[in-house]
């Protein structure tokens, strides 16, 4: 529990340091919605749905009612192909089914990445000897400059950081985080008085002789609407608004992701065939978004995802479609999605969450979520699960293991016996208390 507490005041420090002012924040809110409205507008949709509140004592709070959760008749099934034939052989999910349920991602949830998108030069800004706990290392800081020359008003880097043992014989295995980057000289606070000594994830990593990066999803792609004319996606769009079908957020900062992988790649001191993604909340959805489509990853932990990541979008349980749909979280998306929010219902969208968990098949993923009594119910932890339960049929049509069981486990228990994993340990939200589970699963797919 305590250091429960550490981690989330670190997150709020890091949330404290990145704090703007209320005239920033006013302005980006008013770009935002003229964005958002903007939108709308090329959609021809006047109002949507109002999503449920994620405060459990509010009137309208989101329903956390198990028995009220299965709104749905049917979900979409994975392996049938839009022809109303059932997909039995292995090269027909590759060459077939695959490319529909992308096709179906790409249209209506997460977005179009533009065809060509500009060349990111890597800048190695600064090499330096650093400690995590017993473990001497090494980090690299990097800047990902990505050419602008089509539109120079606007100038985008990625920033990304390299951390590998000291003590190397060989290339290392890498878990490449969607995080923070605390700038030199931050200080974060020091854990309460009396609270357990605990590793860092950072530390685990290094004691098995594994390296890590941070990447820094915002630095590319900000984490608003109005921020849609900007960064990554508003420099491939000249600054203008995006068309319905352009990549959100979600898929922007999947595709600096695969950038950092180009650079990893050529990094002597990293296996590039052994990289791991892992990230929380938003950034789990990140995560899972990035393992589906880019197939050099060999491993992912996606953490309290909810909804938008790997929780069933037709369950009515926690945040729902409608809320992803509003003006505050719309940007992580295609525009098309807000229509399921209205004229549209969740139960119209061509595809589910499982199916995205399917797109990383055969690649062992691993879901975490936290406690429903610390995390709460927003994020859905039996959702989460079921997203792995009905993408299983992908897996063993490929030859690996789902859970094993399509019963939602305790609080605690590990269900690691197949390529998909599920834990919900017994803290808030964070990946925190699972790091332990999750290396000694990936032991078996990492040396
Ligand atoms: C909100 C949002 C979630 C998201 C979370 C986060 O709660 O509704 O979808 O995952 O923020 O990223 O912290």
């Amino acid at each position: 529990m305590k250091k429960l507490f550490f981690l989330s005041a670190l997150f709020n420090a890091a949330v404290a340091f990145a704090q703007p002012s209320q005239a920033y924040r006013d302005s980006i809110n008013k770009l935002t919605q003229a964005d958002y409205r903007n939108m709308l507008s090329q959609l021809k949709i006047d109002s949507t749905r109002r999503g449920p509140s994620g405060n459990p004592s509010a009137p309208d709070a989101a329903n956390v009612d198990e028995s009220k959760a299965t709104t749905y008749k049917t979900i979409p099934d994975p392996l049938l192909l839009k022809n109303g034939k059932k997909v039995s052989d292995v090269k027909t999910w590759w060459d077939k089914r695959r490319p529909e349920i992308i096709e179906d991602f790409n249209k209506e949830v997460y977005g179009r990445v533009p065809v060509n998108t500009p060349n990111v030069k890597w800048e190695v800004v600064s090499t330096v000897d650093t400690v995590f706990g017993d473990q001497p290392a090494v980090t690299k800081n990097l800047l990902g400059h990505v050419d602008n020359t089509s539109y120079p008003q606007i100038k985008v880097d990625i920033q990304l950081s390299l951390t590998v043992p000291k003590e190397r014989k060989k290339p290392v295995p890498v878990i490449m985080e969607f995080g923070f980057i605390f700038p030199a000289g931050f200080r974060p606070p020091p854990p309460p008085a009396g609270a357990p000594v605990t590793k860092s994830w950072q530390e685990q990593l290094l004691d098995q002789g594994w390296g890590f990066a941070i990447i820094v999803p915002t630095s590319y792609q900000a984490d608003n609407g109005a921020g849609l004319t900007q960064g990554i996606i508003g420099l491939c769009n000249k600054g203008q608004h995006r068309k319905p079908d352009d990549w959100g957020a979600l898929r922007a900062w999947a595709w600096g992701a695969s950038r950092a992988v180009d650079y990893l790649e050529t990094d002597k001191d990293v296996d590039a065939k052994q990289i791991g993604i892992e990230g929380l909340s938003r950034y789990g959805k990140a995560t899972v978004v990035t393992m589906a489509f880019e197939p050099r990853l060999k491993i992912a932990f996606i953490g309290s995802s909810g909804n938008g990541g790997v929780k069933i979008m037709r369950r009515t349980f926690g945040e729902q479609v409608e809320n992803l749909a509003s003006s505050g979280e719309y940007h992580w998306f295609a525009g098309n999605f807000i229509k399921y929010a209205g004229p549209l219902t969740p139960n119209d969208l061509p595809v589910d969450a499982h199916e995205l968990v399917a797109l990383c098949a055969p690649r062992p993923v691993f879901i975490s979520s936290g406690s429903p009594k610390v995390e709460g119910q927003w994020v859905d932890a039996k959702g989460m699960f079921l997203g792995g339960v009905y993408a299983a049929p992908v897996y063993e049509l490929l030859g690996k293991k789902g859970y094993g069981t399509a019963e939602f486990p305790p609080l605690e228990t590990s269900l690691v016996s197949g390529e998909i994993a599920f834990r919900q340990h017994s803290g808030g939200h964070t990946t925190g208390p699972n790091w332990p589970t999750f290396i000694e699963w990936a032991k078996r797919y990492l040396q």
